[in-house]
This record gives structure tokens, C-alpha cells and sequence, in this order.
């Protein structure tokens, strides 16, 4: 969320500066009320308490997600790089069915979003994968033998993993989709996250070249959204 923020006030610094301020707490109010609504709508679905960190996905950019899952009846659910989103899909999956493979690198980091679904009662919903990051900054991703079975026909796709942020790694969530396209479901959904990053957007870019997938990009949530043959608009 805060490199969102940073990637709008980047943008902002090249305005004349008397213009700079308002529209930058205009495009911060603007985020921050979409949270509001999606974090009041997403409350509808109980559980404990999260830890929103900076990490996370935004709350709106859940939302949608969540939105696709009751809209578009998404059952099998891949999701790479797990937490807060993780959590709250899992609320969703209880109440609409299905099931959520989360795919995650830490397995520290993958023990606490286990007890976060113990706690709600979820965890029958989720299978996490302790896939560790294999291979070079540059062209690794997780190990892909930790994935096999993962089942072959996915209905969403969420890419908010391996983590980026270490030098040599900001296209690092490219290999996603060359790994999972030829599993998913006509209908399937894809979400990026972070597309405000100059990585996502090369990867981004990538995706649409290579594989001719639509890609609408959301600025306020942070993702990028293709919905398939996926009938209703999220
Ligand atoms: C962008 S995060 C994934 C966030 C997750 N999809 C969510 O919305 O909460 C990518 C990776 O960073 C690590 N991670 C997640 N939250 C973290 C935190 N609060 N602090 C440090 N690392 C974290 C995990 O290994 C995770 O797979």
C-alpha cells in the first residue's frame, strides 16, 4: 500500500507544485475512501483480527477479488504469496465453497497465516504451499516441484508473490502465468498486484503480449484484473 502511495506522489512531484498537494490528498482520499467501502463491505465476513501491513493487498483490491469469487463462482482459487488476502478469501471460499491453494516462500511467514485460519475456523479451505524461492534474483521463482499438485483446472489466479522488493528481483512474479496459463479455467480470473511498480508493469506488459490476455488496470486497488470469459464485471 505505501509503495502505492509513494508511485502516486512520484507522478504528483512532476505537476507544478501549487496543483501538487490537493490532487495528491485527492488521489489519497480517493484510495483511501475505496478501502473504507471495501473493508466495511468485506466485515460481512467474520473472522478475527488481521494485521493489514504494508505487504498486503489493498482492502479494495480484496474486495474485488472477493466480489469475483461470489459473482463468477471462482471454486479453485491459486493464489502466489500469501497473508492478509489469503485470510480473507478463505472467509469467502467458507461461505460460497471451494478451495484455495496459496503458494508461499516463508514458511515462518506461512505458519502465521496457518494460525490465522485456525483461528477463524478456515483452514479446511486452504492448502499452503511451502514452495521456497529457487534459482537467481533475476530469473528464479518458487520451486516448482513444491507445486504439482496444485489441481489443473483454476478458476483465479492472484500474483502478489515471490516477494520483490530485494535488488534483482522486480520481475520475479513474471513466470505466473507461463506456469499456470495452460491451467486455467475459459472463465478464469487473474489478478496483479502492485501494478504501480515499474516490475509489474514490464510484467504486465509481457503477459499481454505473450499470452493476448485483456488486462484492465485498476490505479486506486494497485492491480491489474483480467476476467477471462468471466460474466460479471467486478
Ligand atoms: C506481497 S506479500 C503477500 C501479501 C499477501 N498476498 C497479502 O495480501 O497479505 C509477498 C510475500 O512477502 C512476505 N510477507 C507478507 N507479509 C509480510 C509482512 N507483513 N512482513 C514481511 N513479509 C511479509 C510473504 O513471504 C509473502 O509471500
Amino acid at each position: 500500500m505505501r509503495s502505492r502511495v509513494r508511485s502516486y506522489l512520484r507522478l504528483l512531484r512532476k505537476m507544478p507544485s501549487n496543483s501538487q498537494d490537493a490532487l495528491a490528498l485527492q488521489a489519497l482520499a480517493a484510495s483511501n475512501s475505496q478501502d473504507a467501502v471495501a473493508l466495511q463491505a468485506l466485515s460481512a465476513l467474520p473472522g478475527g483480527y488481521l494485521p493489514w501491513t504494508g505487504p498486503a493487498m489493498h482492502p479494495a483490491a480484496v474486495a474485488t477479488i472477493v466480489n469475483s469469487v461470489v459473482l463468477n463462482h471462482h471454486r479453485a482459487i491459486v493464489e502466489c504469496g500469501s497473508g492478509v488476502s489469503t485470510v480473507v478469501l478463505a472467509r469467502a471460499v467458507r461461505q460460497e465453497g471451494g478451495h484455495i491453494y496459496t503458494i508461499e516462500e516463508d514458511a515462518e511467514w506461512g505458519a502465521h497465516v496457518s494460525a490465522w485460519l485456525d483461528r477463524d475456523g478456515t483452514a479446511d479451505a486452504v492448502t499452503i504451499i511451502h514452495a521456497p524461492f529457487e534459482g537467481r534474483a533475476g530469473d528464479g521463482w518458487y520451486r516448482r516441484a513444491a507445486l504439482v499438485d496444485i489441481p489443473a483446472e483454476i478458476d483465479l489466479l492472484v500474483v502478489d508473490g515471490p516477494a520483490a522488493l530485494a535488488p534483482g528481483r522486480a520481475l520475479v512474479r513474471y513466470p505466473a502465468l507461463p506456469y499456470f496459463n495452460e491451467k486455467l479455467t475459459p472463465g478464469a480470473t487473474v489478478v496483479l498486484d502492485d501494478i504501480s511498480r515499474p516490475g509489474e508493469q514490464q510484467i504486465l506488459a509481457r503477459w499481454r503480449s505473450e499470452f493476448g490476455r485483456e488486462f484492465e488496470v485498476r490505479p486506486l486497488s494497485d492491480i491489474a484484473i483480467s476476467r477471462g470469459g468471466a460474466p460479471y464485471d467486478v
